[in-house]
């Protein structure tokens, strides 16, 4: 991960980024935001260029207009001097069209610095046209480096492929443009704060790791509920569903990095070994047991949204219980959740221990076992339920919450995942991207899932909206004589 002294180095990094899909939600909502608040935060590199493409014809001050007007700057001359840098381009590079044009624009702009620089093509496209994206870039020779320091750079947005064998197909064809040191998969969830905090918090604190393994922990549960429904992205959300959207990336990814065995160092390539030993332990379920430990299910009123087919079956809630064949959390069961449409936005890990049967608490009916809660948004923190006793004459117990919040703790608003991941492509780490291997070893867990999903088992049951999903899921960790506990154990309310 890049230190403070790294962030001086990309002031000498003159960068030409062309954005494809520019005018599409992820763009306008995060990537423009993103690099304006790296440039008004003097995080751009000296001399930079941005090509904004798409297929929709724009003059180039025009795009800069409608992209203004998102982003809202509060001052008019920090948004003139970052947007005087962008150049729009009408171009279709599924199916090549303009590309030449594209090539002559960052020639022109090399000339005009006199130096040969790198490049990042960000593909903010759709998943379908990848593949077709990637040939055509390399057809137009924009992998070429244009000096032998300078490989071009290429970020491909999640979910990286739709199964395993088209995110075999995908590698294939970007490893014929480019080399492993060039390619960015990436997962927004790994550029969060709260997420890089686990390291902190498991790494730097010795206290845990004696007590992080199956003798002391019971169970894990990791939640990922959004108030939103599929809003404009019903068609990508039909071709996708909760669990391509956020099982095999953002979760897998939160689940490993909770349980991974510490790295050698925090290098891209000691993270995604340790990573990737978590996500090849995860036990790949019979069909059998898949209708035992998973639920689909979709919002009531999702078959109306707009471009969703009115017999869809997509699900728009997802879980599954694992188990990790890992010596470390061998009959630890995990409980995956996704889910749109919840009473509120909550993505927390939660890790529950055993109860061991406290001396002091024998007389005691009441079920208090310990929890640690690292709650990745919003009022973002880390909890720790212990158990404490009643002030009075009886010996009476009950649980306490130990919060560190972010907001209480630091001053210093944190910076958008975007910000770091854009950051840490111009600088050439690696470390919070994933590996090839851990995407299809994600794929090898999800793959089975969705087969028996297709297969109708278990069948797609629906929940209300404004409600934490399902009857079945509920049952589901009943029956294991457990709770969920987000949001019961939400910290850092107020
Ligand atoms: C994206 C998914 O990866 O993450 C979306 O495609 C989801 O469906 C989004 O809404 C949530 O991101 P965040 O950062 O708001 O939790």
């Amino acid at each position: 991960m890049p230190q403070l002294k790294d962030l001086d180095k990309i002031k000498s990094l003159p960068t030409s980024l062309v954005i494809f899909g520019a005018t599409g939600d992820l763009a306008r909502k995060r990537i423009f935001p993103a690099l304006f608040k790296l440039y008004t935060s003097n995080l751009l590199p000296s001399k930079f260029k941005i090509v904004a493409s798409a297929r929709t014809p724009h003059q180039s001050e025009e795009f800069r207009r409608v992209v203004k007007e998102y982003i809202k700057p509060e001052i008019d001359s920090d948004w003139n001097n970052f947007s005087i840098n962008i150049d729009y381009l009408s171009l279709d590079v599924a199916e090549n069209k303009n590309l030449k044009e594209l090539l002559a624009i960052l020639e022109k702009f090399e000339v005009e610095i006199g130096t040969c620089i790198q490049r990042v093509y960000y593909m903010s496209i759709s998943p379908d046209i990848f593949q077709s994206a990637v040939k055509n870039i390399g057809i137009n020779e924009l992998n070429e480096p244009c000096t032998h320091n300078s490989k071009p750079r290429i970020i491909i947005e999640k979910p990286f492929g739709r199964d395993l064998k088209s995110a075999q197909e995908l590698d294939q064809t970007l490893s014929k443009y480019f080399s492993e040191d060039q390619i960015y998969r990436i997962d927004h969830y790994l550029g969060k704060e709260t997420v890089q905090n686990i390291f902190a918090f498991r790494f730097g604190n010795e206290i845990f790791e004696p007590i992080w393994n199956n003798q002391y922990v019971d169970n894990i549960q990791i939640t990922m509920g959004e108030y939103i429904g599929v809003e404009k992205r019903g068609v990508f959300y039909e071709k996708t569903g909760a669990l391509r959207d956020i099982v095999q990336n953002h979760l897998l990814q939160l689940l490993a990095l909770s349980t991974m065995d510490q790295p050698e160092s925090f290098h891209a390539k000691s993270i995604n070994a340790k990573k990737l030993e978590i996500i090849k332990s995860i036990k790949k379920m019979s069909a059998d047991e898949i209708t035992k430990n998973t639920v689909r299910a979709q919002y009531k009123g999702y078959t109306q949204e707009e471009n969703v087919s009115e017999t869809s079956q997509t699900e728009t809630y997802a879980l599954t219980k694992l188990e990790l064949q890992h010596p470390r959390w061998t009959n630890v069961p995990v409980y995956l959740r996704a889910a749109k449409k919840m009473p509120g936005k909550i993505t927390s890990i939660i890790f529950q221990f055993k109860e061991k049967g406290h001396k002091l608490l024998e007389d005691s009916d009441a079920q208090l076992p310990n929890t640690i809660t690292l709650q990745i948004q919003p009022n973002e923190g880390i909890g720790i339920r212990l158990v404490a006793k009643k002030p009075g004459l009886t010996a009476d117990f009950q649980p306490v919450d130990m919060e560190f919040c972010y907001k209480n703790t630091f001053d210093t608003p944190q910076p958008e995942a975007y910000e770091r991941l854009m950051m840490d492509v111009i600088l050439g780490d690696q470390s919070l991207f994933m590996s090839q291997e851990v995407i299809a070893e994600s794929w090898k867990v999800i793959d089975p899932i969705e087969e028996a999903w297709a297969k109708g088992s278990p069948q797609l049951v629906t929940y209300k909206p404004g409600t934490w999903g399902p009857k079945e899921a509920d049952d589901l960790i009943e029956k294991d004589g457990r709770q969920w506990l987000a949001p019961l154990l939400e910290v850092c309310k107020i």
